[in-house]
């Protein structure tokens, strides 16, 4: 069975799929998107992706093709044509097709929309078998990570560096030498005092929709995390390091740049943290 996309109105195989070469998202980058994991059918924390997709498109002044309502019902259908009951589905709106020119045209063209989605395994059942290395690199992107802009050549760079380092995910620090973000998830620690602690939110990171869920169920057990800046420093001195995001759960890096994190295997906070995660995605 081919896989099926949906791009502007119509349900194509993903191998005849594809959209003008002058679509602004093409040309510029002109455009957002959103990942979702689906698990058992069930598209989660879907709440919050679409409204961190409202936000984006406002930011870069893009209307809606379609109503959030009218949205999930062609998620609906693609994880239909493509018989996926779990895995991740990608969903990308650009500005659409106008001559190449830089400023917002105007009148606005038809935005572009494309929906694919693809089939992935069950989350772990074990946390051990879920764990990642990480490498340190300089934050090379703009001024407002805030929005989940299809700009990625920062986080692609940084993404193949911790790939040709044996790593998985690459952590991102600022000029000041401050922890931003991974380069395609959120970081958190629990600090040398015991602390679990997560960047605060502000135009340099993404407002993770895995980080604002997961914040809800500490809220619910009686639980906080600080939510502030975290230095190089007190990185590597962290007694755990994990990462948050819809495809990668609550991931523990047990080694950062080659030295063990703790004692090289989970740590008690990020374990609980991936039950609660795993128990939210079961209990939806
Ligand atoms: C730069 C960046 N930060 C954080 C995240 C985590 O966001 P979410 O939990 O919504 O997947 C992502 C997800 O891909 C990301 O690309």
């Amino acid at each position: 069975m081919p896989a099926i996309a949906y791009v502007n109105g119509r349900y194509l195989p993903l191998r005849a799929a594809s959209v003008n070469v002058e679509d602004r998202g093409y040309q510029f980058g002109d455009g957002i998107y959103e990942v979702l994991f689906v698990h058992r059918g069930r598209l989660v924390d879907a709440g919050l992706h679409l409204a961190r997709l409202e936000r984006s498109l406002e930011e870069i002044e893009l209307h809606a093709p379609m109503s959030a309502a009218a949205l999930h019902a062609v998620i609906g259908e693609v994880l239909r044509r493509n018989r996926i009951e779990t895995g991740l589905v990608y969903l990308q709106i650009t500005r659409g097709v106008a001559r190449r020119d830089h400023p917002i045209p105007s009148p606005a063209p038809r935005p572009s929309l494309v929906i694919t989605a693809r089939r992935k395994p069950a989350p772990p059942a074990r946390i051990e078998d879920w764990t990642a290395e990480a490498i340190t690199q300089p934050d090379t992107r703009w001024g407002r990570c805030d929005i989940k802009s299809t700009n990625l050549l920062p986080n692609v760079l940084a993404r193949t560096a911790a790939q040709r380092a044996g790593a998985y995910e690459a952590i991102l620090y600022d000029s000041a030498g401050n922890v931003t973000e991974g380069a395609a998830s959120t970081v958190w620690i629990v600090s040398a005092q015991g602390a679990l602690v997560t960047r605060n939110l502000d135009r340099h990171i993404l407002p993770g929709c895995t980080r604002a869920a997961l914040l809800e169920a500490l809220a619910a057990e009686g639980l906080t995390a600080e939510e502030r800046e975290i230095s190089l420093a007190e990185l590597r001195a962290a007694r755990e390091i994990f990462l948050t995001s819809a495809t990668s759960f609550v991931k523990p890096v047990i080694r950062l740049d080659g030295a063990a994190i703790g004692n090289g295997a989970p740590g008690a906070t990020a374990s609980a943290l991936f039950e609660l995660y795993m128990h939210r995605l079961g209990a939806g």
